[in-house]
């Protein structure tokens, strides 16, 4: 049963980042650490997590010109990290550079996820940028160049995991944010899911930030996370989500 949660550790501070793991450990899939630890800290601040054996996603959405996105994913393979993150938009040319760079590993190849329309831009931020499409259709033309490209999956909001899945197919990685048991605050999160939800919709992994590390607990938060997916999977006798039936 693997336990697709990763909880978004969104500091910059590494203190609070590994007391924050250490509670976690056991609890959680794996741990996404993204752009403003990494800005803090530096690769060599990812060492610290090691220890506690998660699974590791390395967030920090590469954009460059094809040689030096491929030397950047280069210089994070010593993080041996599970997933890092690139902007589709750089084009299939630095998709397929990224993806040699990732597949020279000697030791655990990371899988590389697709960003495709930022959430935080809507239809009149895309125009002004000289984005016309439909911003679905958008997503969705840059989903499949990212996997003709060779990443290994994208990262996708809630709405759009059932076009996804179907359109991308069912070995496609689909890392989902967005996420909100019924218990949590939405906070600034528009269009959510719960955790159940969106593993029945297809979601491969969640991205689950807030609800765990701003709970009085994060580790009992996070359980009742893991526990409402695996339950709510089985109670209803559904083999769709592929985690747990
Ligand atoms: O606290 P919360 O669960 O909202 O955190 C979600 C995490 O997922 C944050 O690290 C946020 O930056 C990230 N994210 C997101 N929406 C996207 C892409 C990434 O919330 N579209």
């Amino acid at each position: 049963m693997i336990n697709p949660v990763f909880c978004a550790i969104d500091t910059s501070d590494p203190v609070k980042a590994l007391a924050l793991a250490t509670q976690l450990k056991g609890k959680v899939g794996g741990l996404k650490v993204g752009l403003e630890y990494m800005m803090a800290n530096g690769p060599q601040g990812y060492a610290q997590f090691a220890a506690l054996g998660l699974p590791l996603f390395v967030d920090v959405k590469l954009h460059d010109i094809p040689n030096t996105v491929a030397g950047a994913v280069t210089s994070l393979l010593p993080l041996q990290a599970d997933f890092i993150t690139i902007h589709t938009g750089g084009g299939a040319e630095m998709m397929r550079a990224a993806a040699q760079a990732a597949a020279k590993a000697t030791g655990k190849r990371p899988k590389l996820l697709g960003v495709t329309v930022l959430t935080s831009m809507d239809a009149s931020d895309l125009k002004a940028v000289g984005q016309d499409a439909d911003t679905a259709a958008q997503v969705e033309r840059l989903a499949l160049l990212a996997k003709e490209s060779g990443l290994d999956g994208i990262v996708c909001s809630p709405a759009e995991v059932v076009r996804l899945r179907a359109l991308c197919g069912p070995d496609f990685i689909l890392m989902v944010p967005g996420i909100r048991p019924i218990w949590a605050a939405a906070n600034d999160q528009k269009r959510i899911m719960t955790p159940r939800e969106a593993v029945m919709a297809g979601a491969s992994y969640l991205v689950i930030g807030r609800p765990i590390t701003g709970a009085a607990d994060p580790a009992e938060a996070a359980q009742r996370i893991t526990d409402e997916i695996f339950a709510s999977c089985c109670d209803d006798k559904k083999s769709s989500c592929g985690c747990c039936c």
